[in-house]
């Protein structure tokens, strides 16, 4: 199915974006495009590795307004917020993504999403572009594990393809962004852009990879879900943090599967293994005891592992900005990840066989719980800010955790309705109070309920 178009119906924010719009390009906008964020529920750091996850779509999003003209082949962007400042480029196939000066800029993340649709293009069609300016406004936390990237590289390749008249179903959308926000730097796994094309209001989805597909998960009466802000940041394209956590999974699988003799070479993700062996969750926890050690790998231990050399090592394991780590930890990697594909399938169908009441409440609080300590202690991609609201959290929630990629960022509680005042405001009092924040605190600790996914908005007339 292709992304839903819809009559938009005027609001605040809509007139406010129109009135930019029309101010710096003098015409109106053509269309407009939401693209929301998430917050994930359980399943974090193993989409890469091929298992499922449960994220739901927020309120907060970006919003573009969107226009063409017939020529110029220019993309011009400009963003509500001025701390953010304009860009102009010639639109064209070598749309270059440059790392190398410190973090992504802001429209790098836009136009990685222009280079995947124009990716598609033929040639003879590259020369006919018509120019696209776009005015952005977005409401997602930055930095937060919320999802704010890939909802603008999302929301980018939605403008573009809708600008070009494409129609492309929902999960080419969404696998094409998986793509192409690599561009950034980045080894992500494809759930922040497949829950931004495949959400649904009112339900979260459990989505599956390899094909890409999603399968509502009714939350069950009484389950509220907060989420709540350590108010640390992590830009996880601007450290090598999280391509390290994807490097040792996949050696982690690699060596597994050279000491049961397969092609190693051929291996990139632990739940590709786990399919080639034909076994379970469990008897891959087996394996990984039996196959890795629990102590650091070096690069030489591991290049003896392989019984082969650094330069293939470097080619078929490693990504530029991880070949020069010292120590990787893979048997601890491993353990998170196939024990977190077990969590997020009791949540599911903990969810879907809900008789409703505090047994099922309890269950789910206990997994997220687990996630997060496994995330804390396994993984370790939390953050000393993140694990004290997770202990303060304690007290009024049912389970608590970090949620998205870590190292700073939100928590994502499940409270039973009767509790969620009570725990906002220990969150006021006990975490952000003594942090010295005493206002903006809907910014930052807030109840969510599942919202819809992308969506094409023309004007009512
Ligand atoms: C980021 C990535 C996702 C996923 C999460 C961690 O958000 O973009 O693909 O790996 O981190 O679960």
């Amino acid at each position: 199915m292709p992304v839903q178009i819809e009559k938009l119906i005027k609001n605040e924010r809509s007139e406010k974006i129109t009135n930019v719009f029309q101010s710096i390009y003098k015409k109106k906008p053509d269309f407009f495009v939401r693209v929301p964020g998430r917050v994930n529920l359980i399943g974090e750091h193993i989409d890469y590795c091929g298992y499922g996850v449960c994220p739901m779509a927020l309120d907060q999003d970006i919003f573009l307004a969107v226009g063409t003209a017939g020529e110029g082949k220019k993309l011009r962007l400009h963003n509500v917020d001025r701390k953010f400042e304009d860009f102009e480029c010639e639109l064209d196939d070598n749309i270059e993504i440059s790392l190398e000066n410190g973090p992504p800029k802001w429209y790098q993340y836009f136009l990685c999403g222009i280079k995947g649709i124009l990716e598609t293009l033929p040639k003879d069609q590259l020369q006919n572009l018509p120019s696209i300016c776009v005015v952005v406004s977005g409401t997602v936390p930055q930095s937060a594990g919320l999802s704010s990237s890939s909802a603008l590289v999302s929301a980018a390749a939605l403008a573009a393809a809708h600008s070009l008249k494409l129609q492309l179903p929902k999960e080419e959308l969404a696998n094409l962004c998986a793509r192409c926000e690599r561009y950034i730097g980045t080894q992500g796994g494809g759930m922040d852009q497949a829950i931004a094309f495949l959400a649904k209001e009112g339900c979260a989805k459990y989505i599956e990879f390899e094909p890409l597909r999603s399968t509502e998960v009714i939350l069950p009466t009484g389950a509220v879900f907060v989420i709540a802000h350590s108010l640390t940041n992590l830009n996880k394209a601007a450290t090598g943090d999280f391509n390290c956590r994807v490097v040792e999974c996949r050696l982690a699988a690699q060596i597994i599967a050279h000491k049961n003799s397969l092609d190693w070479t051929k291996i990139k993700r632990l739940g590709d293994l786990q399919k080639l062996l034909g076994l379970n969750l469990d008897e891959m926890l087996a394996l990984t005891g039996e196959c890795l050690k629990t102590t650091p790998y070096t690069k030489q231990d591991i290049i003896q592992e392989l019984n082969t050399t650094s330069s293939l090592v470097d080619t078929v394991s490693l990504t530029p900005n991880t070949r020069d780590i010292e120590k990787f930890k893979l048997y601890q990697r491993a353990l998170h990840v196939f024990n977190e594909a077990k969590r997020v399938k009791q949540f599911y169908e903990t969810c879907k066989n809900a008789a409703g009441g505090e047994d099922t409440l309890l269950t789910l609080g206990t997994l997220m719980s687990q996630s997060h300590e496994s995330l804390r202690d396994l993984y370790e991609c939390s953050h000393p800010q993140l694990d004290k609201l997770v202990e303060i959290s304690k007290s009024f929630t049912l389970g608590t955790r970090l949620t998205g990629a870590g190292w700073g960022g939100c928590t994502v509680s499940l409270v039973a309705p009767e509790n969620v005042q009570k725990f906002i405001d220990s969150i006021k009092e006990n975490f952000f109070k003594p942090l010295g924040v005493t206002e903006g605190f809907e910014f930052i600790v807030f109840t969510t309920t599942p919202k819809s996914g992308a969506c094409i908005y023309v004007h009512n007339e």
